[in-house]
């Protein structure tokens, strides 16, 4: 592989895809960003990108396929990667939490016991329920998460809110936050020397654009 060229992976599509374009654009690279194109070369710095689900992303970056990502840092968190996470991006912030039907009476915590809660963050979510003494089953989906309780497919959810339309359209009501996220941009922990340095350069432009906005 070049080690003389950063690979720069950004969600396809998605609530991050359009402020990680932005932020490659505003730190003055171009590139030709061609409908359905999974990879695009950069045209005026050593830099490729890749589009790539989200998910996916921390995974390529740890085996150095990717040498730079930019995912939430709910997802990255979530996957337990070996990376290095090396800026936050400000953009897409959101929280982790755990949502109950509306018309369920709810008082903390505790009555989450013995319950099944689906998920696709099973780490974060375990993580929270042990530190609070809490055994529930964690029901592990991969999307369309909100849909469970009024399914009766498991008693409650933990998933990403922003705006918070998704719950309140699937009848649901925000009880528990567990993890406050927003982009962050990871990087793998074998770079070469030439990319190392290009990091850096990339780093000061973010830096630089972020400033330029405060
Ligand atoms: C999250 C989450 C909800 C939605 C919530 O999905 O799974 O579907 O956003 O947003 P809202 O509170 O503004 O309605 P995400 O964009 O992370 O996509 P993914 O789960 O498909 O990766
Ligand atoms: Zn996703
Ligand atoms: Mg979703």
């Amino acid at each position: 592989m070049n080690k003389n060229i950063l690979r720069i992976a950004i969600q396809k599509s998605g609530r991050l895809s359009e402020d990680s374009l932005k932020l490659i654009k505003e730190c003055g690279i171009r590139f030709d960003n061609g409908a359905g194109k999974l990879k695009t070369d950069a045209t005026n710095f050593p830099a490729e990108i890749l589009f790539l689900r989200d998910d996916d992303i921390p995974g390529y970056v740890e085996d150095g396929v990717a040498h730079l990502g930019i995912v939430g840092e709910n997802v990255s968190e979530e996957s337990s990667k070996n990376v290095d996470t090396v800026h936050r991006l400000g953009f897409s912030k959101c929280r982790l939490s755990i949502g109950v039907l509306r018309e369920h009476e709810y008082a903390g915590v505790q009555d989450l016991e013995g319950k099944s809660i689906a998920t696709t963050y099973p780490r974060l979510l375990g993580k929270y329920l042990e530190s609070n003494g809490v055994t529930a089953q964690i029901h592990e989906i991969s999307g369309s998460v909100e849909i469970a309780p009024s399914i009766g497919l498991a008693d409650a959810v933990c998933d990403i809110v922003s705006s918070g339309s998704t719950l309140l359209s699937n009848g649901l009501k925000e009880v528990e936050t567990i993890f406050k996220s927003e982009a962050v941009m990871i990087a793998s922990k074998n770079l070469s020397d030439v990319q190392q340095d290009l990091l850096d350069q990339l780093l000061f432009r973010i830096k630089s654009v972020q400033v330029a906005k405060n």
